[in-house]
């Protein structure tokens, strides 16, 4: 039994984010997608509405858990008895990041080791970044995030921007 995480900021999940968990979730037994929830970075949206727009888009994926972590990964990896970490490979500017990351979560937890996917080629250029740059100027964000997320990423600009 394969049980794997799938870990991320996720702020917002994107249709490439969600591309990565389809697959994910058809070659393990169990995906966890882990939403970080470390103090560090300030993200657009809260804890729960990123955990909440996960599991409104994974809903029908049976073998897809949504659940947040704070602190190390390897440690929630521990904690869940995981034993693989999925992540998405765009081009070759993610590398060396997700090579230093990898190689040193196994250092720090032998039990696991990390499953690169390369990103389907039509979201290759699509980060959240991206989708919230967009978004603050007025773009459409359409072809980037799933359909459900579309209407609170323009919410939350309107908060954050009051337009
Ligand atoms: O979506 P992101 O922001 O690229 O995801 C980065 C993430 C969450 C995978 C990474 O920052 C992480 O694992 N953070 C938890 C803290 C940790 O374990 N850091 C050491 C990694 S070498």
């Amino acid at each position: 039994m394969i049980r794997a995480i799938y870990p991320g900021s996720f702020d917002p999940v994107t249709l490439g984010h969600l591309d990565i968990i389809r697959r994910a979730s058809q070659t393990v037994d169990e995906l966890i997608v882990g939403v970080l929830n470390n103090g560090g970075k300030t993200p657009l949206f809260t804890i729960e509405e990123r955990v909440g727009m996960l599991k409104e888009v994974a809903e029908g994926i049976p073998n897809v858990k949504i659940m947040s972590f704070s602190g190390l990964l390897v440690d929630f990896a521990r904690q869940l008895e995981a034993t693989v970490i999925v992540r998405g490979l765009r081009a070759i500017s993610d590398f060396e990041y997700e090579l230093q990351m990898a190689q040193t979560n196994h250092k720090m937890n032998p039990q696991v080791d990390t499953m690169f996917l390369a990103t389907s080629l039509e979201y290759s250029y699509l980060s959240s970044t991206i989708v919230k740059e967009v978004a603050f100027f007025g773009g459409n964000i359409r072809e980037f995030v799933p359909e459900p997320v579309i209407g609170r990423v323009h919410e939350k600009v309107r908060e954050k921007t009051g337009k």
